[in-house]
């Protein structure tokens, strides 16, 4: 089945995101520091707002929903990187040297706090108070999960099904906004788009540990192996309780988060595009990174 966005358009409306990220971020004093414009706004893989596009699309949401919303979740998303390189001690990211980096550990922290705020006001002004309320509730749950990852769990051994609650809650939760955010009144909709959106989410977290424990990091463009470094829990850190088990359970979120819209064939389909062209291509080169060490280390060929 066509879905309703095809490549172009959808390159199309993630330029007009790019734009008004920048527009935002140049009303503030980020916008005078130019040298940082393009990391902050415009060089991510833009996985959150191409969810909320395609499923926009097909929803047929108004231009200012669809492009507030994703400007705002991608936002609050670039905040989080900003107070996450400080945390972890990134020092590149988007393959670049993180903020912090250049502007100091003072200047990230304000940068993302201002980011958080003004990403919040997107949808103030486009008068968009139920997105508005569900982008709060789920950035509480981020940073519910991220506190909870440095406060209690990092250090000692915590159980597999813990970590993939974090994961839920930490990565998941912008994916459920992105997935729920063009259901509008449709209650049933919604639920199952949130259940996708948090099935891809958690994947997407899964496959980024595996990356963190053995991927490269220029192809990452960012600094890798920080989790063991800090010795912070994840799913590949310490060794998960069956070597495959991340890989295998990633890729059982991605069918669970496709079965979850069954019954709505056309976002069903959507979805589909989105996991074949937007999600797969990034998330199983970060897969196979582990596959191959695994390989290696039982003496199989590299
Ligand atoms: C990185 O997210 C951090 C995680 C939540 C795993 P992305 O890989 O989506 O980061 P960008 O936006 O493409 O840089
Ligand atoms: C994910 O943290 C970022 C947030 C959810 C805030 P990670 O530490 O796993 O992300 P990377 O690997 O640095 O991109
Ligand atoms: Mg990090």
């Amino acid at each position: 089945m066509r879905t309703s966005l095809p490549m172009e358009n959808l390159d199309t409306c993630l330029d007009q995101v790019r734009r008004l990220m920048a527009e935002v971020l140049s009303e503030t004093v980020l916008g005078r520091l130019a040298d940082h414009s393009r990391a902050l706004t415009g060089s991510g893989k833009m996985l959150r707002a191409r969810l909320l596009l395609r499923i926009a699309a097909v929803r047929k949401i108004p231009r200012p929903a669809w492009l507030s919303a994703a400007a705002a979740v991608e936002m609050i998303h670039a905040a989080s990187l900003l107070h996450d390189d400080v945390i972890d001690g990134g020092i590149i990211r988007r393959h670049l040297p993180a903020f912090w980096k250049q502007r100091g550990i003072a200047g990230a922290i304000l940068a993302g706090d201002l980011m958080l705020f003004k990403a919040l006001d997107l949808l103030v002004r486009a008068e968009e108070t139920r997105l508005l309320a569900e982008l709060i509730r789920h950035t509480g749950t981020l940073c519910d999960a991220e506190a909870e990852q440095e406060l209690l769990s990092r250090g000692g051994r915590t159980a597999w099904a813990q970590i993939l609650d974090v994961n839920r809650r930490k990565t998941g939760s912008l994916f459920a906004f992105a997935a729920s955010a063009a259901a509008g009144g449709d209650k049933s909709l919604h639920r199952a788009l949130l259940k996708a959106g948090y099935a891809l989410g958690t994947a997407y977290q899964l496959a980024d540990d595996i990356l963190d424990a053995s991927g490269a990091e220029t192809a990452a463009g960012k600094t890798l192996g920080t989790d063991r470094a800090r010795r912070k829990n994840t799913a590949a850190n310490p060794a998960p309780p069956k070597a495959a088990a991340p890989a295998r359970h990633c890729r059982e979120l991605r069918r669970a988060a496709l079965a979850a819209v069954r019954r709505w064939p056309e976002i069903h389909a959507t979805l589909q595009d989105y996991c074949r062209q937007d999600f797969d291509p990034v998330v199983e080169p970060m897969l196979a990174g582990r596959t191959n060490k695994q390989k290696h280390r039982n003496g199989g060929p590299p």
